[in-house]
């Protein structure tokens, strides 16, 4: 069965397994939609504050175009990045391919807040998409007046359409679908509302059967990407790299095993080593021709560190979708060829 039956509810993965450094080009960036695509004129497009502020406005794009920005480089990862099915997904695009970084380009929501005179009852927003299922998702207002941003440009370029052109949230650190695309209204509100992508969807349902919900941060997690699933070595020297990402903070420790967990190995972290972004590991290493199994495990600047696989089924159980961030392990047969182990 094709891995998606219906084109109107649509994703792509990036192929990690083919990057370099930590920027995706934003024709890789992973792409992932509840109803198409929509084709948004830019000069008839609006973003609507309002709610429990003192000020409603419209902003059209030009208005927000023309007010101060910041570019700053964050991951993003839908939360349903390695569901539990593709845990063993044979490839790293495959299995980890839901998680991309860039450079964004816009403005602080604090900004576009305070001048509407946001109230002090106002505790969370509702950010609105323009596309056809109006996706809404509620965001807490301390998050919102910290490090949300209004975005309209990536890597040096406008938005392009599949990532949420003309404007759109980019809400470091936390899952993806928070980053409301093509966004057309925000609304202070004093509560969360429930909407289906935060009831329905988007909930993590754990072994007693109860569900977490509004589990917005993307934990500690990594992957080697090089070698990696679907790719081949020859004995010798082998440089094992890959990237890792925290949405709490920066990674400050990758380690790899080459002997299935028993022993770990701390690899060297390229600079920049960014809040909330991609950073690259690398290790010298020389394969000697026998069945290896490669892992690496991550810990960011809280102490939060990646779990294993066991591990993090022993606390969340087997009927979760979301929020997977356990070490993956690759193995190489004693013929070069890379699966997953
Ligand atoms: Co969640």
């Amino acid at each position: 069965m094709p891995e998606t039956r219906f084109p109107e509810e649509s994703q792509s993965r990036t192929p990690l397994q083919d990057s370099c450094g930590i920027l995706t080009p934003s024709a890789l960036h992973y792409e992932r939609h509840h109803s198409g695509v929509p084709a948004i004129d830019p000069a008839a497009h609006r973003l609507l504050i309002h709610g429990l502020v003192d000020r409603p406005i419209i902003f059209t794009v030009e208005d927000i175009r023309r007010l101060p920005s910041i570019s700053r480089i964050y991951f993003l990862e839908c939360s349903g990045n390695t569901v539990w099915a593709d845990h063993a997904g044979p490839t790293a695009q495959r299995s980890h391919g839901l998680a991309s970084c860039s450079e964004w380009t816009g403005v602080p929501l604090s900004i576009l807040l305070s001048e509407a005179g946001v109230q002090p009852r106002a505790r969370w927003i509702l950010a609105e998409g323009a596309d056809a299922c109006k996706m809404q998702r509620s965001l807490p207002i301390e998050k919102a007046m910290d490090d949300i941003l209004v975005a309209w440009g990536q890597n040096g370029e406008a938005l392009r359409p599949e990532q949420g052109y003309p404007l759109r949230l980019v809400v470091p650190g936390w899952e993806g679908n928070v980053s409301v695309k093509w966004l057309r209204r925000i609304e202070a509100v004093d509560q969360p509302y429930m909407t289906r992508d935060e009831t329905a969807r988007y909930t993590d349902l754990m072994p007693d059967g109860k569900a977490r919900i509004f589990t917005f941060v993307m934990d500690a997690k990594s992957i080697i990407t090089c070698p990696s699933g679907g790719q081949s070595v020859k004995p010798g020297f082998c440089e094992i790299t890959g990237l890792a990402w925290s949405g709490r903070g920066r990674i400050e420790r990758v380690e790899i095993s080459v002997d299935g967990g028993k022993t770990w190995i701390d690899a060297a972290l390229q600079e920049p080593r960014l809040d909330k972004s991609f950073t690259r590991f690398r290790l010298p290493w020389k394969w000697d021709g026998s069945e290896v199994e490669l892992q690496s495990r991550c810990a960011d600047n809280t102490g939060s560190v990646q779990p294993s696989w066991d591990a993090l089924v022993a606390v969340r159980g087997v009927h979760s979708d979301y929020h997977n961030n356990a070490i993956k392990a690759w193995k190489i047969s004693a013929d070069g060829r890379v699966t997953s182990a």
